[in-house]
């Protein structure tokens, strides 16, 4: 229960509490926290979950779950009388068409993994350990020896931007700041991703162990463990993870840890709307710079790091980093790769980094039909021809390619697959999940849907697109974060490998 004068920052969790935004509630939280009921009004209808808490079952319209037919679903739903509403992206590509109803607590049914290999530095099959003996190493050695491990693996992030992981955590440690943040971003919202869902139900130790290993080196108080709202369960296993190594005394009791639900936001998934949202507001992006490595969580130097990232820091400081970096095959580590839409065995496989689409689609048994196009890492990634089969699933060779590993949601489409409805899918995705704070982004979305849409339902005219490459370009240079700088991308990787469905020569 939060005490009656509860800051801003609760605002979201009471909100929770209350069930959702129902009549009287802003006001209720006006009394308990002092913010205005108009701003708790205006935080609460950015968030889907709580803006319409009885909108029934959520359909998601992810494109693994369109291409499994969550139109039919939908249909099914509304003949029975049962209350339903689309959604952007669950999280449960494995299981498409996904559906979620937040009055029910369902646990994920398990999805195909690789078999165990002693060369992965996850390994989801491999029983998790609770022994910890990469956190006392690194305080047995020092914080120095974890960063010049890290350093030397060559980690980079694994959410989506690749970046390299040192250079965040030396910024942390660098600040002349006492007060600093560590914090989990297991919001996983990008369509064709479910891999943080699996490491946090497999392997929970390791991503505990990473963050406990990441407030030592970084001397922060607290951790935040941010999970999508969805995912209830997989926060359950998170909290009982943590408490079972309090239990045992392997954590540091000075540290405190904090687990805070997502709201059905995509967009909080970006890190600093992340950060907005832990903070009570609604989850726009900031601009950047400063970064949250300077200015972070209530303004303090925070590293910020996806759940797969953390993770590997066990196995890196338990084998070394030059272990984990000649584990990757043209970039360090082994990877998680995410596989669903027209393949046997929808899953997550690891892999050396830089594994081919070709020997991925072996690992999930193949393509259900013939090969058409695949979307390498999330909807931000746009598509690819089945040409591209033997192209490195690493950060470089995809950029090269002009696509992107992302968080590495790989999406199989057969020849069956209609590339307009595919591009489609995508671009209702970006509009709906707009946080609207920048007209490139919250009009540019709108433009390529609208323009989509004329397209397929007014003759298959190409002059309807005409306009697609200036809007794009608009969205690319003068969007504020990544969702507007890519989120053109699917249209204009479509209308390049797939001309003749646009009316292109
Ligand atoms: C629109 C958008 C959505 C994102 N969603 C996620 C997400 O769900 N999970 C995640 O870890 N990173 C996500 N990211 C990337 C984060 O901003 C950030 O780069 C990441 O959490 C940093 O951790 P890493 O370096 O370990 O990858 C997203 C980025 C953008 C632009
Ligand atoms: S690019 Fe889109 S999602 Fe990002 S800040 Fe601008 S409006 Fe929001």
């Amino acid at each position: 229960m939060l005490p009656k004068n509860a800051s801003r920052e609760a605002i979201l969790e009471i909100l929770e509490d209350e069930g959702g935004l129902r009549a009287g509630v802003a006001a209720r939280v006006e009394r308990r926290t002092g913010v205005p009921a108009a701003d708790v009004y205006g935080v609460a209808t950015f968030y889907h979950l709580l803006n319409d808490p009885d909108a029934g079952v959520r359909v998601c319209q992810g494109l693994s779950c369109k291409i499994a037919g969550c139109d039919a679903e939908m249909a099914r739903l509304e003949a029975a009388g049962t209350k339903a509403v689309y959604t952007a992206c669950l999280g449960r590509c494995d299981v498409a068409p996904a559906l979620w109803d937040p009055q029910v607590e369902a646990a994920t049914p398990a999805p195909h993994f690789s078999p165990s290999d002693p060369d992965f530095a996850i390994d989801l099959l491999r029983p998790d350990c609770r022994e910890y003996q990469a956190f006392a190493a690194a305080r047995e050695r020092g914080a120095e020896w974890v960063l010049a491990e890290l350093e030397a693996s060559g980690l980079t992030g694994r959410g989506g931007a690749g970046f390299p992981a040192h250079i965040k955590w030396r910024g942390v440690r660098g600040q002349p700041v006492a007060e600093r943040y560590v914090v989990l971003n297991a919001d996983e919202g990008e369509p064709g991703t479910f891999k943080d869902r699996e490491v946090i139900l497999r392997r929970p130790h390791l991503v505990v162990e990473g963050l406990a290993i990441a407030a030592y080196a970084l001397a922060a108080g607290d951790v935040y463990c941010y999970v999508r709202g969805e995912f209830g369960h997989v926060k359950a296993a998170l909290v009982a993870a943590v408490d079972e190594a309090r239990a045992v005394g392997v954590l540091d009791p000075a540290v405190r840890w904090h687990f805070v639900d997502g709201h059905g936001a995509y967009i909080c998934g970006e890190e600093t709307a992340l950060l907005e949202a832990l903070e009570g507001k609604r989850g726009m992006p900031r601009m950047k710079p400063p970064f949250p490595v300077e200015v972070g969580f209530r303004g303090k130097p925070t590293l910020i790091q996806n759940v797969e990232t953390i993770a590997c820091l066990p196995a890196i400081l338990g084998r070394g980093g030059e272990w984990f970096r000649s584990s990757g095959r043209t970039q360090p580590g082994s990877k998680l790769y995410c596989l669903s839409g027209h393949v046997a065995r929808p899953g997550v496989y690891e892999a050396p980094m830089g594994v081919s689409m070709r020997e991925l689609l072996a690992l999930a048994g193949g393509v259900v039909g013939e090969l058409k196009a695949f979307s390498p890492g999330g909807a931000s990634s746009g598509f690819l021809p089945a040409g591209k089969i033997d192209v490195a699933m690493d950060f470089q060779a995809l950029a090269a390619e002009g696509s992107m590993l992302g968080s590495a949601g790989v999406v199989v489409l057969n020849d069956t697959a209609d590339m307009v409805d595919a591009a489609l899918t995508q671009a209702v995705f970006f509009e709906d999940e707009s946080c609207g704070q920048c007209a490139p982004c919250r009009i540019g979305t709108q433009i390529l849907r609208q323009a989509l849409e004329r397209y397929r339902d007014e003759g298959r005219d190409p002059e309807t697109l005409s306009y697609v490459a200036d809007v794009a370009w608009g969205m690319r240079e003068a969007s504020i974060c990544g969702l507007g700088q890519a989120a053109s991308l699917p249209l204009e990787s479509a209308m390049k490998y797939f001309p003749e469905e646009f009316g292109l020569p």
